[in-house]
């Protein structure tokens, strides 16, 4: 059965400290009151990576770093590979998300560098695709979107391919406290699902979790996630916040 993710994305925020005492407080809400069916995932800066897989049940809570580096190892000063992440005890990372792209020129070639990388050092990529705001006012949106999966994921083994999980961000939703509606998030989700159905097969499609991202908050998690091909979010600013970050958890 498709799996429901909660993936939180904490960005350029917390210190270590701030950051280890967040995921605590995440682990103590959800061993207190968290969804049993829900996979949830703390994407934390580099720096805090070995000692979050310290501070929480890691059976129950999945970490990720939120980029790793195109090439294995090697002379390139400041980088961290897919080696490293996965030696700290992570199991996930986040790929191809839009402020990459945008700030750090992430092109579909580079991410296939990392894509390989990740998942040879068995990691599981959780790639980012979505539109910005001028595509979305052309109405050209899930070409845009489908494009990005034709030049990167798509291109992968079947068996790789598999192994992903996949999460549609809005560009203009993000940070925005704008969010997709109901049915523009349905509508591309069934989309995406539709163009994994023609590439992989409906049975591959069918298990693909597939999430949403964009200001998605405690308040419309509800609406979003009722939505039968959204099957959990990539959280931004409402995972800093333990409170939030769990109602958004149980709003299933
Ligand atoms: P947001 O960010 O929830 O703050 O909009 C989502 C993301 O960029 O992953």
């Amino acid at each position: 059965m498709r799996k429901k993710v909660v993936a939180g994305n904490w960005k350029c925020n917390t210190t270590l400290h701030e950051g280890v005492e967040l995921a605590k407080a995440v682990d103590k809400l959800i061993s207190e009151k968290g969804a049993a069916d829900v996979v949830v995932v703390l994407g934390t800066p580099f720096t805090h990576l070995t000692s979050v897989v310290g501070a929480i049940d890691t059976k129950r809570i999945g970490v990720a770093s939120q980029n790793c580096a195109a090439e294995a190892k090697g002379a390139f000063t400041g980088e961290v590979s897919a080696a490293m992440v996965k030696s700290t005890g992570s199991q996930y990372v986040i790929l191809g998300h839009s402020e990459r792209r945008e700030y750090y020129g992430e092109t579909s070639e580079i991410l296939n560098k990392k894509l390989a990388l990740a998942l040879e050092n068995g990691l599981t990529p959780i790639y980012c695709c979505g539109e910005p705001l001028n595509i979305r006012n052309a109405g050209t949106q899930v070409e845009y979107v489908i494009n990005q999966l034709e030049e990167t994921i798509f291109q992968l083994s079947e068996e790789d391919f598999k192994k992903l999980v996949i999460a549609y961000e809005p560009i203009w939703a993000i940070g925005t406290g704008v969010t997709a509606t109901t049915e523009q998030a349905q509508e591309m989700h069934k989309s995406i699902r539709d163009a994994i159905a023609d590439k992989f097969g409906a049975e591959v499609a069918d298990e693909m979790s597939l999430l949403y991202g964009g200001s998605c908050n405690a308040k419309n998690a509800n609406e979003l996630f009722a939505n039968p091909d959204v099957d959990g979010g990539l959280i931004g600013g409402a995972s800093l916040k333990a409170d939030d970050f769990i109602q958004i958890i149980n709003a299933y």
